[in-house]
C-alpha cells in the first residue's frame, strides 16, 4: 500500500490526555472551535486584538487589513515595531532577562549558553558593526553562515537597524548565491570562514568568493567573516573583514530602528515552477506576531520549555522556529551546529537527554533515516535515552507517512507526547494546518485542522469546493498576517504563481494537493501538484534542475527531471537527459552519470543531484513537442505505462527510457 493510500484508511485516534488538555493554552477542541467562530465573525478584529496582546508596537496600528490593492495585503499599515526588540528589548527587567535564550551545541559536542541580556548585548554590538560598515535601513545582507548563534545574532541584528535579511543555506553553491545576492542586490555578506559538519571542516568563504567572482554583483561593498575555526582564508583587502576585526571598539547599546510593520523583515529564496528561484518577501509586523501566536499555540510555549527546532536557518522552519518565534516566545533553546548521524544515529536523541528538551521539532526524513539507523543498531535506538523530559513532538517539511508518525509517537515520545504534524510553506511564514497539542485528536499522517483565522479549503481548477473526500488544490480563501507580500522584484510572478485568475484571482494558491477525511474534515496534503519537487523536506524545481543539466552545453542536449516516491527521502530526483552524442551505455554510462550529478551539486547544490540518471535517444513528446512528463514519472516509479499514449510522436522511446543504466 502506497504511503496516501495508507494514510487514507487510517483509523487510529489519539485524543490528547486528560491532563494535557488541562494545562493547555488552547484547552479543548471547544476553546479552538470559540476562537475559529471568532475569527469568522469579525476576521479584522480577531487579528487586531491578538496583534495588540502579542507584539510591542512602537507606534500601535490603526487599521488592522488594507485589501484596497488585493493580493497585495496590507497588515497593520501604519504602525511601527522592531522585530529585534519584540525578540531581546521585551524580556529586558522581566523574568526572562537572565535566563538562558540558546544553548549551543557544536558538532563536536562542545556547549555554550547565551542569555538572553547576553544575547541583547552581541546583537547590539553586532547591529553597531553592520552601521559602522554602512549598512542602513532598507539595505539587503546576504547570509551564509554555520548553524550557530553567530548566524541568529546576524538575523537579529539587520533586523535590529532595519536591514532586510536574506539567508542562504550554507549547502547551496557558488553560483546560487552569485544569483542571490544579484537578484536581492545585496550591499553586505556574512558568512564564516569554514562550518563544521559530522567532524569535517567544509569551506563557505572560499565558495562566497566564487560566487561574486562570478561577476554581476555590482551593489557588494562588504563581506564579513567569522572565523568559525582556525583555519585561514582568503581575504580580499578593502573588501573582507573579520569579525573580530569589525567588533572592536563597538559597543553593545543600539537602540532598535522602528519600521513599518510592511517592511520588509526578510527574503528568502524557494523554489518555484520555473527555473528562477523566488525571492520570498515577508513583513515585520505581521511575520512576527504570527511566529509568537504559533510558538504559544501549536507548541504551548511555557516558561521553563526547553525548545529544539533541527532547522537549518538556511531555510524558513530556522527563521520563524529558531532565529525569531522562540526568542519572541521567551523561551530557552537548543541549536545544534551538527548533523544527526555523528558521531552516532543517536546523538538527537543523547541531545534530548543531555539538554532536558520537552518541545522536539524535526523532519520526516531525519525521523526515517533514524528508524533505519535505529533497526540495523539497536545502540543507537531511543530507548537508550531517558527521554522522559519531552512533552510535544513536531514534524515539518514533507507528509509523514503513519509508520514513521507511529514509530515516532512510541519510541520517541513514549505514547506520551502529541506529535504535531505542521503543514506550512516558505510562504506562510508560520504554521498553517496543524494539530493542538492541548485540543486535536491526532491521526497519523494528518495535519489535521487549519489555526483559528487560517481559511483553508480543498477546491477544484475552477476554484469551487469540493466536497470532503474528494482530492483537490489546497487553497486559504481570506489573508493572514505572515502571508508573502510579494515576490522581491517580481509582483507580476507573485500574482501569477499564488493568486491566478483562472481561479479568481482572490484565492491563495499553496501549490499542494489535499483531501478532507468525510469524518472529522481533517486535511491530509498528498504532495505538491506543480513542478516542484520535495526531497528531504527540501524543496527543489524540476525546471531548475534541467536548466543545471542542460547549462553542460558541451555534453547535454536535452533534459527532463521528475519526482518518484523514496522511502527514506520522501521523493527522488530522476532525471531523463540526451546527450549530444550517442546514448553511452555500461560503465560509460555510470561515469558521465556520476559527472552530470556533481555538476548539478556545483550549479544548485549537494540537495539537487538526480538520485536517478537514465539516458536516451530522445525524450517522450507529443507531436507539437511537448515532453509527456506524466509518461516520464511513470517510467521513474518502474511502473508499466497504460496511460493513453496515442498522441506521441515516438512511442518507442519509452522502452529505451525503462532500462535502468
Ligand atoms: C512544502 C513547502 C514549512 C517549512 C518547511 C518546508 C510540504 C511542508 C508539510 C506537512 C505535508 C508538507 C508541502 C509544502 N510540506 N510541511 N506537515 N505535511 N507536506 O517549506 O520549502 O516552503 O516547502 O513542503 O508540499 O508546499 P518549503
Amino acid at each position: 500500500m502506497s504511503n496516501i493510500e495508507s494514510v487514507l484508511v487510517e483509523n487510529r485516534v489519539f485524543p490528547p490526555s486528560e491532563a494535557t488538555v488541562k494545562a493547555a493554552r488552547i484547552s479543548g477542541m471547544p476553546a479552538y472551535e470559540a476562537m475559529c467562530h471568532e475569527a469568522e465573525r469579525d476576521l479584522e478584529g480577531f487579528w487586531a486584538r491578538l496583534a495588540k496582546d502579542n507584539v510591542v508596537w512602537t507606534k500601535p496600528f490603526t487599521t488592522t487589513l488594507n485589501e484596497s490593492n488585493a493580493p497585495f495585503y496590507k497588515w497593520f499599515e501604519d504602525g511601527e515595531l522592531n522585530a529585534s526588540a519584540n525578540c531581546l528589548d521585551k524580556h529586558v527587567g522581566t523574568p526572562v532577562e537572565n535566563k538562558t535564550a540558546i544553548i549551543f551545541e557544536a558538532d563536536d559536542g562542545a556547549v555554550t549558553r547565551v542569555t538572553y541580556k547576553e544575547m541583547l548585548a552581541r546583537v547590539g554590538q553586532f547591529a553597531n558593526a553592520l552601521k559602522a560598515q554602512g549598512i542602513k535601513k532598507g539595505d539587503r545582507v546576504i547570509i551564509y553562515m554555520p548553524m550557530g548563534v553567530e548566524g541568529v545574532v546576524a538575523m537579529q541584528a539587520c533586523a535590529r537597524i532595519g536591514a532586510t535579511h536574506s539567508v542562504v543555506f550554507g549547502g547551496f553553491s557558488a553560483k546560487a548565491l552569485n544569483e542571490r545576492i544579484i537578484d536581492a542586490g545585496a550591499v553586505a555578506v556574512v558568512t564564516a570562514n569554514y562550518q563544521m559538519r559530522g567532524g569535517k571542516e567544509l569551506p563557505l568563504k572560499s565558495i562566497v568568493d566564487e560566487g561574486i567572482g562570478m561577476g554581476g554583483c555590482d551593489t557588494l561593498k562588504t563581506v564579513l567573516v567569522y572565523m568559525r575555526t582556525a583555519t585561514a582564508c582568503n581575504m580580499v583587502a578593502g573588501r573582507d573583514k573579520t569579525f573580530a576585526e569589525v567588533l572592536e571598539g563597538q559597543g553593545s547599546d543600539c537602540p532598535p530602528v522602528a519600521v513599518n510593520a510592511e517592511h520588509p523583515l526578510f527574503v528568502l529564496y524557494t523554489s518555484g515552477s520555473t527555473g528562477k528561484p523566488k525571492g520570498v518577501q515577508h513583513s515585520t509586523g505581521g511575520y512576527l506576531l504570527w511566529a509568537k501566536l504559533t510558538m504559544d499555540w501549536t507548541f504551548d510555549i511555557r516558561p521553563d520549555d526547553v525548545f529544539w527546532c533541527t532547522a537549518d536557518i538556511g531555510w524558513i522552519t530556522g527563521h520563524t522556529y529558531v532565529a525569531y518565534g522562540p526568542l519572541a516566545a521567551g523561551a530557552t533553546q537548543v541549536i545544534f551546529e551538527g548533523i544527526p548521524t555523528f558521531p552516532h544515529a543517536g546523538r538527537f536523541w543523547q541531545m534530548i537527554e543531555k539538554h532536558k528538551a520537552t518541545v522536539f521539532y524535526t523532519a520526516p526524513t531525519a525521523i526515517r533515516s533514524l528508524i533505519k539507523a535505529a533497526e540495523t543498531d539497536e545502540k543507537v535506538h531511543p530507548k537508550n535515552w531517558d527521554l522522559s523530559s519531552l512533552r510535544i513532538l513536531g514534524t515539518v517539511g514533507e507528509p509523514i507517512n503513519p509508520e514513521a508518525w507511529m514509530w515516532y509517537y512510541r519510541n520517541v515520545g513514549g505514547e506520551r507526547c502529541p506529535v504535531v504534524d505542521t503543514f506550512w510553506q516558505t510562504e506562510t511564514g508560520g504554521h498553517m494546518i496543524t494539530p493542538l497539542p492541548g485540543a486535536t485528536p491526532l491521526v497519523p499522517g494528518s495535519c489535521t485542522l487549519p489555526l483559528p483565522g487560517i481559511m483553508a479549503a480543498i477546491v477544484d481548477e475552477t476554484g469551487k469546493d469540493v466536497p470532503n473526500g474528494a482530492g483537490g488544490m489546497l487553497v486559504v480563501k481570506r489573508p493572514w498576517p505572515s502571508m508573502i507580500r510579494t515576490i522581491w522584484g517580481d509582483p507580476e510572478r507573485f500574482k501569477k504563481s499564488y493568486f491566478p485568475e483562472e481561479m479568481g484571482g482572490k484565492l491563495y494558491l499553496a501549490g499542494d494537493g489535499a483531501v478532507r477525511d468525510a469524518k472529522r474534515g481533517y486535511f491530509r496534503i498528498t504532495g505538491r501538484i506543480d513542478d516542484v519537487l520535495n526531497v528531504s523536506g527540501h524543496r527543489l524545481g524540476t525546471m531548475e534542475i534541467e536548466s543545471a543539466l542542460v547549462a553542460k552545453t558541451d555534453l547535454v542536449a536535452e533534459a527532463a527531471v521528475v519526482g518518484r516516491p523514496d522511502d527514506l527521502t520522501g521523493e527522488a530526483i530522476c532525471a531523463f537527459v540526451v546527450l549530444k552524442r550517442a546514448r553511452p551505455s555500461g560503465e560509460e554510462a555510470k561515469q558521465i552519470a556520476a559527472d552530470l550529478r556533481n555538476w548539478v551539486a556545483k550549479e544548485i547544490g549537494p540537495i539537487a543531484k538526480p538520485k536517478d540518471i537514465r539516458f536516451g535517444d530522445n525524450l517522450p513528446k507529443t507531436r507539437s513537442g511537448k515532453i509527456m512528463r506524466r509518461l516520464l514519472r511513470s517510467i521513474a516509479k518502474g511502473e508499466a505505462i497504460t496511460q493513453d499514449v496515442s498522441t506521441l510522436e515516438n512511442p518507442a522511446i519509452l522502452e529505451q527510457l525503462a532500462q535502468t543504466n
